[in-house]
């Protein structure tokens, strides 16, 4: 017995619960076919290269995480600021080489001025004391999130002698606007 067609009017819908429309079952076309393949095959490049990049890459930051307290992170800042602040009172930090230096966000400013030498590593930790802020290091494509409780460290090895702008790209309240510190890299 051939299959019963069922012919609908456009206001009658087809349900789940309806058998299927003959022919349903029908090969694919060739061209569809090809389609789904390069689809199928693309999607599983792209897979693979998102998860591997996370092995690979190298902007993957932060890579250190460590749980603080608002008041505890702030004795660390004032401690590495008073320890190598190039002139006191001036809020700009000269990093020895190798040294943890620090990014602390609070309304509305950032801890210091970094001054870092090219061609060495250090580690730099950012949190905030406050709410959460997003310094950004807008020409290098980094961007972080500081959040009160943690310090994140990234290892940065600057490469580029230069200034780098870094501001605050998270809505922190009314002086968010002038959030800003710089990064300076020295040949
Ligand atoms: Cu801090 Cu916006």
């Amino acid at each position: 017995m051939a299959a019963e067609t069922i012919i609908r009017t456009p206001e009658q819908q087809w349900t789940s619960l309806d058998p299927p429309p003959p022919g349903w079952d029908a090969p694919m076309p060739g061209d569809k076919q090809w389609w789904m393949t390069i689809l199928f095959v693309w999607s599983g490049l792209l897979l693979v290269v998102t998860f591997s990049w996370f092995f690979v890459g190298k902007q993957n930051v932060p890579t250190l995480k460590r749980e603080v307290t608002p008041a505890s992170i702030q004795q660390e800042v004032e401690a590495f600021v008073a320890k190598y602040e190039t002139e006191p009172g001036s809020g700009i930090v000269e990093v020895p080489p190798g040294e943890d230096a620090y990014l602390v966000g609070e309304m509305w400013n950032f801890s210091s001025v970094l001054k870092l030498k090219a061609g060495h590593e250090y580690t730099i930790w950012y949190s905030s004391v406050d709410v959460v802020h997003n310094p950004i290091i807008a020409e290098q494509r980094y961007t972080f999130t500081a959040i009160p409780g943690y310090a994140y460290g990234i290892r940065i090895t600057p490469t580029t002698p230069g200034e780098y702008l870094v501001y605050c790209s998270e809505y922190c309240g009314l002086g968010h606007q002038d959030m800003a510190t710089k990064i300076i890299v020295e040949p």
